[in-house]
């Protein structure tokens, strides 16, 4: 009896010796027709590879070397539209790694079998939630995550300033930007829009490391889900006032130029061109805010980056940042479509059909503050 009960501890402690190898995830981001990416954090440092359910491995790697780190990421490509892809995250720890030539592992890790679904044009819906504005407020963002029904959704989306302003580090990032979401991202894509905390601070690449996206930049991209082509744009920061924390670091202007340059040609794609809806996702909002003396950038790209998405046929923008709702129609500020501006720490849960569009806002208690249909003609 004894040496049974010591036999069932032991088995207990490598069952937690193996659950506690990975720190967080898996999440699967960069998700399109033909490609997801499949990331996560381990504990430890070490070599890992994506396992599909007939056996393949999929390696992280980097030309040519298998690689050692604790921020994983692994992109599958070659899929077709529509696939379910099944997937677990395994991995081998590095001990020591003081020898180059003969580096010592450890305990290897096998996560727990997931499914995710590769996004498809095809599709009758697109259906998503997006989170914005969360500033760390981590028990808001699980109460929102909480809510949200996975198998009627295809993708969550982040609208920038999950985290706040700070020195990213792996852990503090993917904890405040994920861990509040907790097993959604290993079965639902999480796309990422880089807000102005995000985009302050030091290390703030981390934050592509995190959500890698490799075409065209990592925070400006199209994508196609369902009847919806998704433009997702970075207008950086946005006033006097808030430029001054950057010490001079910042070159927005010329990035939101490069912007402006690359969306003339991707708004002409078959991608986007072709969708019967076309969405704009941002964090910055692109609203003539009526503070004059200031949000001199936001004010800006209403005049300059707008006329070319009215041209595109956009048929909603999404935007975060003001820490207030806002809804302005289409006419009012050069807009040829609606202006959404999510409230801080609220879930919009959009539902989208050929010719309509189903706009819901949700607090973190649940209750739904806003609800509108969009014809789309
Ligand atoms: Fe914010």
């Amino acid at each position: 009896m004894r040496k049974l009960l010591i036999l069932l501890l032991g088995m207990m402690a490598c069952l937690e010796a193996f659950a506690g190898s990975i720190k967080y995830g898996p999440w699967v981001t960069e998700a399109r027709e033909d490609c997801v990416t499949i990331c996560w954090l381990s504990e430890k440092p070490g070599m890992a590879y994506v396992e599909l359910s007939d056996g393949t491995k999929l390696w992280e790697t980097f030309a040519g070397r298998r690689i050692f780190k604790r921020l994983h990421s692994v992109k599958i490509d070659g899929l077709e539209p529509g696939t379910e892809l099944c997937y677990r995250v395994c991995g081998t720890e590095l001990v020591d790694d003081s020898n180059a030539r003969n580096p010592r592992f450890g305990d290897t890790y096998e996560g727990t079998w997931q499914r995710v679904k590769t996004f498809d044009s095809e599709a009758a819906t697109c259906r998503f939630s997006i989170f914005n504005d969360i500033h760390l407020e981590v028990d808001k963002y699980s109460a929102l995550a909480a809510q949200v029904d996975s198998a009627a959704t295809d993708f969550l989306f982040l609208n920038g300033d999950i985290a706040s302003a700070g020195n990213y580090v792996e852990d503090t990032f993917v904890h405040y930007a994920l861990e509040a979401l907790g097993t959604l991202p290993a079965g639902l894509p999480v796309h990422f829009a880089r807000g102005n905390h995000e985009g302050r601070g030091n290390n703030t690449q981390l934050v592509s490391d995190v959500f890698p996206n490799s075409d065209p930049a990592p925070f400006y991209y199209t994508f196609r889900q369902g009847p919806v082509a998704f433009i997702v744009l970075d207008a950086g920061e946005t006033g006097h006032s808030r430029s001054i924390l950057y010490s001079g670091t910042a070159v927005y202007e010329d990035y939101i130029n490069e912007q402006i340059e690359w969306a003339r040609e991707a708004v002409q794609e078959l991608l986007f061109s072709t969708a019967p809806v076309k969405i704009c996702l941002l964090h910055v909002p692109m609203i003539d805010h009526q503070n004059k003396e200031d949000y001199l950038l936001q004010r800006w790209l209403n005049v300059h980056f707008v006329p070319l998405l009215n041209e595109a046929g956009v048929d909603l923008m999404v935007g975060a940042d003001l820490h207030e709702f806002i809804y302005c129609e289409p006419g009012t500020m050069n807009n040829a479509f609606p202006i959404l501006c999510n409230d801080a720490a609220r879930r919009v849960d959009c539902c989208c059909e050929s010719g309509k569009v189903t706009l819901k806002v949700y607090n973190a208690d649940g209750k739904e503050e806003f609800s509108t249909v969009l014809e789309i003609e």
